[in-house]
């Protein structure tokens, strides 16, 4: 089977999936594969690689959402999150998934290992955040989403006692990714703690100003990368599901 794949976004810089993919194509000897990067500047240029023969693509910022009208299916979990990172055309059919799911719970539940948070904050309410959200809740996490704008919680808002009720703070907005690295959320950092787990959706660098912040408090931290290498995975299991 030849596997022709890629990744949509725009702008592509300072892209990780196509030298993964290369690596584990070399590393795998899997010939006659291809992954590239196609940087889009508007979405509806997605048809011209549905008839250029891709076989597989991942979808990343901004096109998440405004990719679904351009499927024919979703997975269950893709409907239920509204935003697809992953898509698989089979017989000129094009099925939407969100691996982002996969990633986010898997990482999640090995950085709190036995620890049970009772409720989460999730910073930012875009793409990754909806996939956030849906593993929260998922797993009996109550969570409130903290945003630059009503309806949500806003970031003026925050103060030392919703801190402490929110043992688990999750980074889904892109502050303090290279090479802005000098910005984070604005929370009350004073009121972390060690019972606190901070997670950041961020990968690059490899410790943001956010989770710096976690650690001078004491609190545990965790970065994006195993999230980034698990969703990754998970969009090649389904590629060659079947082949
Ligand atoms: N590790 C991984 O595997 C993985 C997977 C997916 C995404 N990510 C990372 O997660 C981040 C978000 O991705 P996304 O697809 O959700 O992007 P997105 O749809 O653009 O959403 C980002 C959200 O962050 C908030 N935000 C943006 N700029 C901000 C600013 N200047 N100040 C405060 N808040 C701001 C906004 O929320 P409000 O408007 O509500 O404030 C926005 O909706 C990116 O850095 C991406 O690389 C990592």
């Amino acid at each position: 089977m030849n596997h022709k794949l890629g990744l949509i976004g725009y702008p592509l810089s300072h892209t990780f999936s196509p030298s993964y993919f290369a690596e584990k194509f070399t590393k795998l000897n899997i010939q006659n594969s291809e992954y590239l990067a196609y940087s889009i500047d508007e979405i509806s240029k997605i048809t011209e690689l549905f008839s250029e023969g891709v076989t597989g693509l991942n979808v990343t910022i901004p096109y998440k959402e405004q990719v679904i009208p351009y499927l024919d299916e979703l997975s269950d979990e893709a409907k239920e999150v509204g935003a697809v990172n992953t898509i698989k055309i089979i017989d000129g059919r094009r099925v939407g998934y969100n691996t982002d799911v996969h990633g986010f719970k898997v990482s999640l539940l090995e950085q709190l290992q036995d620890t049970v948070v009772e409720r989460a904050l999730i910073l930012g309410s875009g793409g990754a955040s909806k996939a956030v959200r849906y593993v929260l809740d998922k797993l009996g996490i109550k969570n409130d989403i903290v945003s630059r704008r009503e309806p949500y919680l806003t970031y003026g808002e925050l103060n030392v006692d919703i801190i402490n009720d929110h043992k688990l703070i999750v980074n889904t907005t892109p502050l303090g990714m290279y090479p802005d690295v000098d910005k984070c959320p604005e929370i009350p950092y004073e009121a972390l703690t060690k019972k606190h787990f901070l997670y950041d959706l961020v990968y690059n660098p490899e410790k943001t100003l956010f989770l710096r912040n976690g650690e001078s408090a004491g609190s545990n931290v965790k970065n994006g990368s195993d999230m980034l290498m698990l969703q990754a995975e998970k969009s090649w299991e389904i590629w060659t599901d079947g082949y």
